[in-house]
């Protein structure tokens, strides 16, 4: 990472803070801040290490619209990560915009001890397009909450406590949440959660076995974990359809099948976490994991959800919502503007038809890549579902030894071509694409373009 410098060079009126002591209040805003190094500076010195941007010199973006996306400076970049597959219908969707704006000019704020139109209209909405019987649900301020809200509603259901989760997952960043991921880099050592196991991550590209035998060796280590490290009544099953910061791992194609019937079979629940997955971007289906027709008891949805407003949802059936009568508020939880925009963000999808595009952009973003993957004998695999599309780098394809350090320089110099994509995998070495529902195939086409460029740069 580049050094920090310090802002400001020159000290600005000060005023006194709550120690007494004289702060310097020149930088607080905008226009204080002179150019990307000094905001980049200031980051550093007044946001938590934690708030970590991408980059050996981070990206200071100004605006956005669609997939385009600006610096201060004015540099252009195609954004075929999506903030984290978040801008689920492109950057400032004028439909998103224009609800949000009427909402706050009507009612800006309630929490969630008054009810107002909006967020029953995005409840409704959502179990319109749920699987099932799944029509009940919560709204929280983001994915970690959402899957807060899913693991204690399975608990007061069942009034069981242990949860099975999946190694390579990743579901937050609170206390439970942290400890539910299963990538070493991203928990929190601080201790104190109980009741979490994990089983092996279904990833057929690292499968110990034949492509035969591979879900019956998951779904054993799934038995096995069970019976060896919980009480036999575990409360839920939980996982990803398509593991996301995992570096987009699909299990094989019978493998929630079996795993719901194993889960309850213990006389558990099936919590899937739609976070990454949900709102059609595996391609032809609203949810992921549809396509393993399966019906979970419980989702979890947040990211593009509300195209980048502060939005998670966690849904079930009746019966399972009944079983948390309270007590518990969510003052931020269905705030009517992020419901707004929930809303409008729902209704572009249905208007578009966003699992149909996310099928046919996914098919030629996948062709695509799968061209690269026959020229580049650095690329392991290809893999994803619709608009979720992700490459994984190796030192070489038979030892199929990780390949953090190729990714690290793959994403720079994509950010040199002008484009912004991801990375994941338990070291970094898997490149994530995950791009708005409505890129184009013109933007597709760019972007394979300027992918392959970055990769002609780190060949070799
Ligand atoms: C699958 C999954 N679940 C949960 C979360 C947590 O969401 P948030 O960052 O909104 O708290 C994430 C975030 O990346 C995620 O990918």
């Amino acid at each position: 990472m580049s050094e920090v410098q310090t802002v400001p060079e020159t000290p600005g009126p000060t005023e006194t803070d709550h120690t007494g002591q004289a702060t310097d209040i020149s930088t607080e805003g905008a226009d204080a801040v002179r150019s990307a190094a000094d905001t980049t500076a200031a980051h550093r010195e007044h946001l938590f290490p934690w708030v970590r941007p991408y980059y050996a010199e981070p990206l200071v973006l100004a605006e956005a619209e669609g997939v385009r996306v600006r610096d201060v400076e004015g540099v252009e970049y195609l954004d075929l990560f999506a903030g984290i597959l978040t801008t689920s219908i492109g950057h400032c969707h004028p439909a998103v915009q224009s609800a949000v704006t009427a909402q706050m000019a009507k009612l800006g704020h309630t929490s969630t001890l008054y009810v107002t139109e909006p967020q029953v209209e995005a409840a409704v909405a959502l179990a319109g397009i749920a699987p099932g019987d799944l029509s009940v649900s919560c709204f929280t301020n983001s994915g970690t909450e959402a899957v807060e809200s899913a693991i204690a509603a399975a608990r007061l259901y069942t009034g069981r406590h242990e949860i099975v989760a999946l190694r390579l997952g990743y579901s937050g960043r609170s206390m439970l949440t942290s400890h539910m991921t299963a990538h070493g880099g991203w928990r929190l050592p601080l201790g104190g959660v109980t009741g979490v196991v994990h089983a092996r991550s279904p990833y057929p590209f690292r499968s110990p076995v034949g492509e035969e035998q591979t879900t019956d060796f998951f779904i054993d280590d799934l038995v096995e974990v069970i019976e060896t490290t919980t009480g036999g009544k575990p409360a839920a099953f939980f996982a990803e359809t398509i593991q996301g910061v995992g570096g987009y791992i699909v299990p094989p194609r019978d493998y929630f099948q079996r795993a719901a019937e194993v889960i309850r079979g213990f006389g558990g629940l099936m919590i899937i976490d739609e976070v990454q997955a949900g709102f059609g971007r595996t391609g032809g289906k609203w949810f992921g994991i549809e396509h393993w027709g399966v019906e979970p008891d419980i989702i979890c949805m947040a990211k593009g959800i509300a195209n980048g407003f502060p939005v998670g949802a966690t849904i079930t059936r009746p019966e399972i919502a009944e079983a948390w009568q309270g007590p518990s508020i969510s003052t931020f939880g269905g705030n009517p503007v992020s419901m707004a925009a929930v809303n409008a963000t729902l209704g572009v999808m249905k208007a578009e038809d966003v699992p149909v595009r996310a099928r046919e952009r996914g098919e030629q973003l996948r062709t695509g890549l799968e061209r690269l993957r026959d020229r580049f004998p650095w690329i392991g695999e290809v893999r994803g579902m619709g608009l979720m599309q992700g490459v994984e780098l190796v030192e070489d394809r038979a030892g199929k030894a990780p390949d953090a350090d190729r990714a690290g320089r793959l994403t720079e110099a994509a950010k040199e071509e002008g484009l912004l994509v991801g990375r994941g995998g338990l070291y970094g070495h898997v490149m994530r694409i995950g791009p708005s529902l409505l890129v184009t195939a013109d933007e597709i086409d760019e972007g394979l373009s300027r992918f392959t460029a970055a990769c002609e740069r780190v060949d070799g």
